[in-house]
């Protein structure tokens, strides 16, 4: 029998709570041991819960208890959680968690302590929710160089960006409905600037390329600035705006990882990962391209990843599985701004100032009712450059958008 503490009872710990105890038999026989939930830990009450009977306020008769193998941290955020994850890690118990901003901020340092205690640190559930990824890239594409990796990593996002379409309501308004009805926080700032698609863009560049990538030094851009103008022109050069977080290999040993709105063509499968759902593309130099699809948070969905995590640390307490990476040396991650693409450019300015900067350019048909060319601004999509050489090229321009073009 192996013993298992829940830390966080908010929704992904009541949502792990409850597949271990619907699938506990077939649980128990893929992990070909019994698992049982010991203990819950939660300062808060919950007296009609029916795991009430497990509930405690201490985490201290968790670390002290050596019948627990397992703890599954569900807190999220970095200050509990991180003394709780280090804690139990050093007291020689596997740690399993859906916390993103802890893994992505501390997971090298984590992982070190796992290693050194021979114990399991798994975090399936941070990236992509319910969808598997983590563990397609560090045992299924192991015999792969892989190049790049990104995708739609933020489920409220898209679901934002997916009305703005489907409606034509401006983002403000969607944003609101959005609160209404749950799919987004009531701070949604984590979510809207791009923070929380960075931790995961991050996570995975650690895997994907060895070192670590620290979520404070990309960057990153949200999706507060996207107009329904921008997405409409989008529209009219056969692309739709999609969040994204990338990271690549470049050559020199670096790498490049941002999150940013981009211009996606609708031919591509990613530009129909629509709705709160999310998508993630890997390169892989012998395997080529291939995507994952499918629910990128909820209750359920995540538990999926924590429970499959919790039979894994189960199945490897004596042979720890390798997962690591390194520490990384300065300017490892370029500067977004000298990584090239295509852009897309929607200014106030006139043709002579566009002819300036950019030569003959191809408008787009302005959204409105002057089809051709707008009364007062245009767009255009500009050859591949970096950051820096559009900000340059832009400098006399009143730049109403800009976004990388995929
Ligand atoms: N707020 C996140 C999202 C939850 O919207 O995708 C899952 O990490």
């Amino acid at each position: 029998m192996v013993n298992i503490a829940i830390l966080g009872f908010g929704t992904v710990g009541s949502g792990v709570a409850e597949v271990m105890e619907e699938n506990a038999v077939s649980i128990s026989h893929n992990a070909a041991e019994d698992i049982r939930v010991k203990y819950i830990v939660d300062i808060r009450d919950f007296p009609d819960s029916p795991f009430a009977d497990k509930l405690i306020r201490d985490f201290e008769t968790v670390v002290s208890d050596p019948d627990v193998q397992v703890v599954v941290e569900t807190i999220g955020g970095r200050k509990a959680a991180y003394e709780y994850t280090k804690r139990a890690l050093e007291a020689g118990k596997s740690v399993v968690t859906s916390n993103k901003e802890l893994v992505a901020s501390r997971g090298h340092e984590l992982l070190e302590i796992a290693k050194r205690k021979n114990v399991n640190y798994l975090f399936e559930a941070s990236v992509g929710g319910g969808i598997p990824i983590i563990r397609p890239i560090t045992q299924c594409l192991t015999a792969n160089e892989i190049d790049e990796i990104y995708g739609i990593l933020n489920g409220t996002t898209n679901y934002i960006l997916t009305r703005m379409i489907t409606d034509g309501a401006p983002f403000g308004e969607i944003l609101k409905d959005a609160q209404k009805q749950g799919y987004a926080e009531a701070d949604p700032t984590a979510d809207i600037e791009g923070y929380d698609a960075a931790r995961k863009i991050c996570i995975l560049a650690d895997l994907c390329f060895g070192q670590s990538v620290d979520p404070e030094s990309i960057g990153v851009e949200g999706i507060s600035g996207v107009t329904l103008e921008d997405i409409e022109y989008a529209r009219r050069l056969g692309y739709k705006i999609k969040l994204l977080g990338r990271a690549r290999r470049l050559p020199g040993g670096h790498i490049a990882a941002y999150v940013a709105p981009h211009l996606i063509s609708k031919t591509s499968l990613l530009s129909n990962v629509d709705g709160v759902m999310n998508g993630i593309v890997v390169h892989g130099n012998a395997l080529g391209e291939c995507m994952f699809y499918g629910a990128g948070a909820g209750k359920r969905p995540t538990a999926s990843a924590v429970v499959a995590d919790i039979i894994d640390a189960v199945k490897h307490r004596r042979a720890r599985k390798y997962l690591g990476w390194e520490e990384s040396g300065p300017g490892y991650v370029v500067d977004t701004d000298d990584v090239s693409s295509r852009w897309f450019l929607r200014t106030g300015s006139g043709l002579d100032v566009i002819g300036r900067a950019f030569g003959n350019v191809r408008l787009i048909s302005y959204p409105g009712e002057y089809p051709g060319a707008g009364p007062d601004e245009y767009a255009f999509a500009t050859p591949e450059m970096t950051g820096r050489e559009l900000a340059a090229r832009t400098g006399e321009m009143e730049v109403r958008s800009r976004f990388r073009i995929l």
